[in-house]
C-alpha cells in the first residue's frame, strides 16, 4: 500500500466529482438540461432516472467538503453547471446558482482545499441543445460568455481550471455512438462536436486569460486501443480507434493539428474553414490532465467509417465491464509528455472503479477499488521515475452518484450513498486513503 511519503513533497492528492451528478438539478433554480431530456427519453437511462436529486449535494455540500478534507486530500476537483447559472444558457443569470458556488468555494477554501474547476461536465442547458447544441459553431461563443459569468464570480480564488471534461464524450459518445446526451448517432454532428468542443474549450481558455486568471488547462479522457490480434488490419483499425479517442483532441490543443487518420473519415464532415480555428484551440495551457479507466481491444468491422469494433479482453473487469490496465496509465503519461506535453505538469484528473457494494454491519467493503486505486498509482510512479512531471493524482468519485445512463446502480464513491435517505457511510477505500495520506505519521 502506498502512502505520501512515496510521492514528491508538492504531489497533489485530490478527489473528483461533478455537478449533475452530485448536485440535485431540481434545486435552486437550475435550468432544464439535455440530460433530462435523454433520460426522459425511454430506453437511454437505467430505469430513467436522472439527476433532479441525485446525492443533494446542493444541500449537504458542507459535510461533503468535511469528508474531503478529513480523508486528507489536498484538492477538491468540481464543476460548474451552466444551466443553474443560466438556465436558458444566456441571457438572465441564477443568482441563486451564482450564489451556490460561491459558498461552495469558501467552504473549500475554510477546510483547506484547493478548489479545482472544471466548467463545463455534460450539462447542456436544454435551451441551446435546441439550438444544435454542440452541433452548432456558436457553442462557443455561449460558453465563452458562461465563463465570463462563472469567473468573474469563483475565478479570483480557483487553484486551477479546465474548460470542458472529456471533449470525447461531449463529441463522440454523444453524437456518434448516441450513449450520452444527446443520443445522436450521426457522423456530420460528431464531426462537428468534435471541432466545436475544441474551439469552445479555446474561446474559454482566452476569456479566462483576459480575466487574469492562471493554472489554466484541459480535462481529457483516454482509452487505451490493443489490436486485438496481431493482423495489419486489427492494427490499423486500434489506430483509428487511438485517433478518434484520444490523439484528435490532444494533437487539436497542443500540435494545431488532427490526425490524418481520422481526417480521412471525417473531413468531409467537417465544418468550412477548420483549420482557421487552430489559433485559438491552440492557446497555451499550464497544465494537462488525464482521465483514465481502461483499455479497448480494437477489430476491424464490415460497415463505413470507421469500421471498427470492441471485443471483449481477457483482464479482470469492474462494474462497468471494463478492464483493470494500469499498464495503460503509465503509457499514456509516457507518450503524452513525449508526443504533446513536454514539461507541461500532467495530472491524473479522474481514475477509479465502479463495484458493488458489500455491506457487513455498518461497513462498506470495496477491496478492489483499493487494489484498483493502489495499481494505478503504481503506474503512476513508474512514469514518474522515466521523468513524466506528473504532479497530482485525483480519485473518481468522492460519493457514489448518477452515473449516466447506468442510473445510480453504478457505484464509484469512496463514500456511499444510500439514495434513500442521501447518508454518506464511508467505505473501507476511503479510511485507506485517509491513512495513506496522513501527514504527521508519513512524512
Ligand atoms: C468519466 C466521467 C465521470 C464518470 C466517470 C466514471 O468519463 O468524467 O463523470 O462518469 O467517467
Amino acid at each position: 500500500m502506498f502512502t505520501r511519503k512515496d510521492f514528491p513533497e508538492d504531489f497533489l492528492f485530490g478527489t473528483a466529482t461533478s455537478s449533475y451528478q452530485i448536485e440535485g438539478h431540481g434545486f435552486g433554480g437550475a435550468g432544464r438540461t439535455h440530460w433530462d431530456d435523454f433520460a426522459d427519453t425511454p430506453g437511454n437511462v437505467v430505469r430513467a432516472e436522472h439527476g433532479a436529486r441525485a446525492c443533494d449535494h446542493y444541500h449537504l455540500y458542507e459535510q461533503d467538503l468535511d469528508l474531503v478534507a478529513a480523508a486528507g486530500f489536498d484538492a477538491y476537483r468540481f464543476s460548474t453547471s451552466w444551466a443553474r447559472v443560466l438556465p436558458e444558457g444566456r441571457g438572465p443569470v441564477n443568482t441563486e446558482g451564482l450564489d451556490f458556488y460561491d459558498r461552495l468555494t469558501d467552504a473549500m477554501l475554510e477546510r483547506g482545499l484547493k478548489p479545482c474547476a472544471t466548467l463545463y461536465h455534460w450539462e447542456l442547458p436544454s435551451a441551446l441543445a435546441d439550438l444544435g447544441g454542440w452541433r452548432n459553431r456558436d457553442v462557443a461563443s455561449w460558453f465563452a460568455d458562461f465563463t465570463e459569468i462563472i469567473m468573474d464570480r469563483i475565478g479570483d480564488r480557483m487553484w486551477s481550471v479546465a474548460p470542458i471534461n472529456e471533449p470525447w464524450c461531449v463529441a463522440w459518445l454523444s453524437h456518434f455512438y448516441g450513449a450520452h446526451a444527446p443520443g445522436l448517432r450521426d457522423i456530420r454532428a460528431a464531426a462537428r462536436a468534435m471541432h466545436h468542443v475544441l474551439l469552445a474549450h479555446g474561446r474559454a481558455i482566452e476569456v479566462m486569460r483576459a480575466q487574469g486568471l492562471g493554472n489554466l488547462g484541459g480535462v481529457f479522457n483516454l482509452e487505451w486501443a490493443s489490436p486485438a490480434s496481431d493482423e495489419p488490419e486489427a492494427r490499423h483499425a486500434a489506430a483509428i480507434y487511438d485517433g478518434i479517442y484520444n490523439r484528435w483532441f490532444l494533437g487539436g490543443v497542443f500540435k494545431g493539428a488532427y490526425p490524418q487518420i481520422v481526417l480521412d473519415g471525417l473531413e468531409p464532415h467537417l465544418p468550412q474553414n477548420w483549420q482557421d480555428d487552430f489559433p485559438t484551440i491552440t492557446q497555451k495551457l499550464d497544465w494537462c490532465g488525464l482521465n483514465y479507466y481502461t483499455r479497448k481491444r480494437i477489430a476491424p468491422a464490415p460497415g463505413p467509417w470507421p469500421a471498427l469494433c470492441e471485443v471483449e479482453g481477457p483482464l479482470p473487469k469492474t462494474a462497468m465491464g471494463w478492464e483493470i490496465y494500469p499498464q495503460g496509465l503509465q503509457d499514456f503519461l509516457i507518450r503524452t509528455a513525449a508526443e504533446y506535453t513536454g514539461d507541461l505538469p500532467l495530472y491524473v484528473t479522474e481514475n477509479g472503479m465502479a463495484a458493488p457494494d458489500q455491506m457487513r454491519g455498518g461497513d462498506v467493503h470495496d477491496p478492489d477499488r483499493l487494489s484498483y486505486l493502489a495499481a494505478h498509482l503504481e503506474a503512476l510512479r513508474a512514469a514518474q521515475a522515466r521523468g513524466v512531471p506528473v504532479k497530482g493524482y485525483f480519485v473518481w468519485s468522492l460519493l457514489d452518484n448518477y452515473e449516466w445512463s447506468f442510473g445510480y446502480e453504478k457505484r464509484f464513491g469512496l463514500v456511499h450513498v444510500d439514495f434513500d435517505t442521501l447518508a454518506r457511510t464511508p467505505k473501507a477505500s476511503y479510511h485507506a486513503m485517509a491513512l495513506a495520506l496522513r501527514k504527521d505519521q508519513n512524512r
